[in-house]
């Protein structure tokens, strides 16, 4: 059992939370980019959630998430003191990192939960970051701080203007590049609709472009298929083989029909008996 040692709501709106878990074996071992995957309790789903960050020495990994669904929202309702039944991992391969001395770390939405411990691992590299992060709006950012220290220059931009630059983070991408800047590679991590779109604006400019893919995952093993993606025509597993793929080679169009196979499911599985409470818990 997994001990959950805090947790917070990332902004006031509430639409991201943060966990520090203690599993020790985890934060020995694990590095940027890496995922675990959590249950709830002995009959929950399994969901992947990224590694945000470690403390080795504390023994505690940290999670950050958005309540999408059954699993999600019920996690949000859990507090310090109580324990979650499954931590396994580190799952997938890290970022990689080698050679490299200029990048781009684009964010958007949860996605800078991803995005925050590639650009802290870079950083830490010795590397130069641009961290672009991206948000509907301005009541709804997260971490601006913690990206801030992990990264050369931050660039926030929202969708509707209320803060920092107005538009996406692929066109402050481009404006960035037009002016002049050059990166050996670009991670763009977040939604898939951003990742395939970043994809589409970097290509032209024929930098690497690396994504995370989000497929559903259940084993996170490489056993059970489910998380097959097809990478430069050829079938790989997101969770032994990725999550990072090169954006250029990714099939967008499979993955995102593959991702919403399931979801009639999961919107009648919003509303279940939770075994953890005993109560009924309706995703929000
Ligand atoms: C490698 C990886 C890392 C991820 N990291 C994060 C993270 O750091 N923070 C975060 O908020 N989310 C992350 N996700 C997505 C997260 O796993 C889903 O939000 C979660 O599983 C939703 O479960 P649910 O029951 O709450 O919602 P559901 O209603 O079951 O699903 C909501 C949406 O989540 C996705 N999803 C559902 N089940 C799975 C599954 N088993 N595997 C993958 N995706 C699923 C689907 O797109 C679905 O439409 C990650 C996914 C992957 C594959
Ligand atoms: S989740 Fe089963 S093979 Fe990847």
């Amino acid at each position: 059992m997994y001990l959950i040692v805090s947790k917070r709501a990332l902004n006031d709106a509430g639409t991201t939370y943060e966990m520090v878990i203690e599993a020790p074996l985890v934060a020995k071992r694990c590095r940027a980019g890496q995922f675990v995957v959590l249950r709830l309790d002995e009959y929950g789903e399994r969901i992947p959630l990224t590694i945000a960050d470690y403390d080795r020495a504390a023994g505690t990994i940290t999670v950050m998430f958005q309540p999408t669904g059954a699993t999600t929202n019920m996690l949000k309702l859990l507090e310090p003191g109580e324990r979650l039944s499954d931590v396994a991992g580190p799952m997938g391969r890290p970022t990689e990192t080698a050679g490299l001395r200029t990048a781009a770390v684009l964010g958007g939405g949860v996605g800078c939960a991803i995005a925050y411990p590639v650009a802290k691992e870079l950083h830490r590299c010795g590397i130069e970051v641009d961290m672009i992060a991206g948000f509907r709006s301005k009541n709804i950012i997260v971490l601006e701080r913690e990206m801030e220290q992990v990264c050369t220059n931050l660039y926030m931009c929202t969708d509707d203007g209320s803060y920092g630059f107005h538009g996406f983070t692929t066109q402050k991408l481009e404006e960035l590049i037009r002016g002049g800047r050059k990166y050996d590679t670009i991670f763009a991590l977040g939604p898939t609709p951003m990742m395939k779109f970043a994809c589409i604006a970097t290509k032209p400019y024929n930098v690497r472009t690396i994504v995370s893919l989000n497929p559903i995952m259940i084993d996170a093993t490489g056993m059970c298929g489910c998380c097959r993606v097809t990478v430069g025509g050829e079938t790989k597993f997101a969770c032994v083989d990725g999550p990072e793929f090169d954006g250029h080679l990714v099939d967008w169009d499979e993955l995102i029909a593959r991702n919403s196979f399931y979801k009639e499911e999961e919107a009648e599985k919003a509303g279940h008996v939770c075994r953890l409470t005993g109560g009924v818990r309706h995703a929000e």
